[in-house]
């Protein structure tokens, strides 16, 4: 087996940033260097306690968290109770973290990290709003050409928007971070919801994860409980799609997922399609393809994973 892929999961826990920190926990394929938190689903305060408890759940204290930006670069922050709770991990009660965060901001360790170590040995993996890598971006423009790779959840085209008609939650929060990730020239993986509405939970995968039976497996069951009431709701059908874990499932097996290299741009000034990302899917402009961008995946290979690793935990 090779090195372990080094990487910093950027994350606002939420249920599938839950999901994705535990998936990524679980692989010896990956080294998760620390995580950063960011306001997103529900405010900093929150988001970064969450990622506290998730690691104390996987019994991995060893992992640094760094709380970061607590409101987008220009606009208000917009969160998500009404998706989330209003704890951002409803749906199971997790410890309280015996471990407290590292002193650092999470813009600076970010920068920091990428200098200390080999240009094109980190990964980013941004799971919420890209407000940090976009401060980090805008602070020590050095870094960009030092990123091994961004693979992002966000951003939606044939699918539309979930919470405007036009865009994507985390790009939504942050346009102008989104718009700086995408203008930086790193290369960049974009999960969206094209490939993430196909990765659907289901009641058998629940039940399995149940008669699993360990605290990871039960924790992520009520997670995902919790967090697929909405979507049910929302879209009809069963099953939630588990958004976030996807990205960490692509560096572990990327060939569950398929996509198109596309240019991908911001729509930061309307008032109506803030947050859009405006793929160029058929190729009629001559714009830079700056982004792969996923459409399909193997669902039953992506939840066979997740639970061949959660099990582990
Ligand atoms: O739109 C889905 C994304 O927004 C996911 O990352 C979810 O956790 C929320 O951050
Ligand atoms: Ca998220």
């Amino acid at each position: 087996m090779g090195t372990a892929r080094k990487i910093i999961i950027d994350t606002d826990p939420g249920q599938d940033d839950a999901v994705a920190i535990l998936l990524a926990l679980a692989s010896n394929d990956l080294d998760v260097l620390g995580l950063t938190t960011v306001a997103g689903n529900v405010p900093l305060d929150l988001t970064t306690l969450n990622a506290l408890k998730i690691c104390e759940l996987a019994g991995r204290k060893d992992v640094p968290v760094f709380a970061g930006c607590d409101r987008p670069l220009r606009h208000d922050l917009v969160t998500a109770e009404h998706v989330h709770g209003k704890t951002g991990l409803d749906g199971a009660d997790l410890s309280d973290p015996s471990f407290s965060i590292q002193d650092q901001n999470a813009v600076d360790y970010i920068v920091e990290t990428l200098r200390g170590h080999d240009a094109g040995t980190v990964t980013l993996c941004p799971l919420g709003p890209l407000t940090n890598i976009g401060a980090a971006l805008q602070q020590a423009p050095d870094i960009a050409d030092r990123i091994a790779e961004i693979v992002l959840m966000g951003g939606a085209y044939f699918e539309v928007g979930n919470i405007t008609p036009a865009a994507e939650f985390n790009i939504f929060v942050d346009p102008e971070a989104a718009e700086i990730v995408f203008k930086a020239g790193c290369k960049i993986t974009v999960m969206p919801l094209d490939v993430t509405h196909k990765a659907l939970t289901s009641r058998a995968w629940i039940d399995e994860l149940r008669s699993i039976n360990t605290p990871v497996t039960n924790a992520v069951a009520g997670l995902t409980d919790f967090f697929e009431r909405f979507d049910v709701a929302k879209y009809g059908g069963t099953g939630a799609p588990l958004h976030d874990p996807c990205v960490i499932a692509y560096l572990i097996q990327p060939d569950l997922f398929s996509g198109r290299n596309v240019n991908v741009e911001i729509e930061t000034e309307s008032k109506l399609t803030r947050g859009m990302t405006v793929a160029d899917w058929w190729g009629v402009t001559d714009r830079p393809k700056n982004a792969m961008f996923m459409g399909d995946i193997d669902r039953n290979g992506y939840f066979s994973l997740l639970t061949q690793h959660l099990r582990t935990l």
